[in-house]
């Protein structure tokens, strides 16, 4: 099926690892330009961006970001729109994970959570959503990653975490209804156990593998390319009836 993004231009907020990533090449595999927004060095962005764009003949940019700072995502859209003429495509991926026990939750690292996950995702949008108006245009997609333990956990001692992704969650509903008639899509994914550098890294990372088999019903964890193609798809003019659903691409663990 033709996704119909072929010219458009999509920021993907930590497009440099994992479902990110996953994310851009996907994008850049349907023929759109793709604006890789990550607070690692810029150096690593621009060698992938300069590879996708070699594989897929397609434009790319790389923005060094910190979502939670505003003048980080304000210069990120002004870029964009520089070098692309408009952005079409939001995706707020960039996510802050981690375990912390209640007992141990401080307010300045609480902060650090809503700061990420919450700020940085308003922010975006609210860029998103003035260049939408002032550029007239017909149709923008915003889709937000939340995260299934913003539903449902079973590891517990996440709970900035799950706070903030439930916060994302929420927020993805009532944008959909504020901005919907304007033309402008609002969905979120729900991603259950994706394997990524940062899971990967985690201890105990090679147990969780075999634990999670029992856990999520189709038998194994998500690779981000997975991910990607199914938020990717909700981006399409092909999914004008999707509007404030929150997708859930967690293997059925949300079940
Ligand atoms: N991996 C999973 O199992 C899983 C499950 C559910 C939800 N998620 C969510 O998916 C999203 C991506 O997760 P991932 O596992 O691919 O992560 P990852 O750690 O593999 O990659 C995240 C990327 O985002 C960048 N980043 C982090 N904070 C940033 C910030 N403040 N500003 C800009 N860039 C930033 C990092 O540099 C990195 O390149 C997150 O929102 C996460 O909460 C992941």
């Amino acid at each position: 099926m033709d996704l119909l993004l072929k010219g458009k231009t999509a920021i993907v907020t930590g497009g440099g690892a994992g479902i990110g990533a996953g994310m851009c090449e996907t994008f850049a595999e349907e023929g759109v330009n793709v604006v890789i927004a990550d607070f690692r060095p810029l150096e690593d962005t621009e060698k992938q961006a300069k590879e996708l764009a070699e594989k897929y003949g397609v434009g790319t940019l790389a923005v060094r970001i910190d979502v939670s700072n505003p003048e980080d995502v304000e210069r990120m859209f002004k870029e964009a729109v520089e070098k692309f003429g408009t952005v079409d495509i939001l995706m707020n991926n960039a996510g802050k994970m981690g375990v912390n026990k209640i007992e141990d939750v401080t307010i300045p690292e609480l902060r650090k959570y809503e700061a990420v996950n919450i700020e940085g995702i308003f922010m975006t949008c609210k860029e998103m959503v003035k260049l939408h108006r002032s550029q007239g245009k017909k149709n923008s997609w915003i889709v937000n990653t939340v995260s299934k333990s913003a539903f449902s956990t079973n590891s517990g001692g996440n709970s900035p975490y799950i706070a903030t992704k439930g916060a994302v969650a929420s927020f993805t509903r009532g944008l959909a209804t504020e901005v919907g008639r304007e033309g402008i899509y609002v969905n979120g994914i729900i991603p259950g156990y994706v394997i990524t550098e940062t899971t990967k890294n985690i201890p105990d990372g090679g147990k969780r593998s075999e634990a999670m088999k029992k856990i999520i019903p189709i038998g194994r964890e998500a690779e981000p390319k997975e991910i990607a193609d199914v938020a990717v798809f909700l981006c399409s003019p092909k999914a004008c009836q999707v509007m404030g659903v929150l997708m859930d691409v967690s293997g059925g663990t949300m079940l």
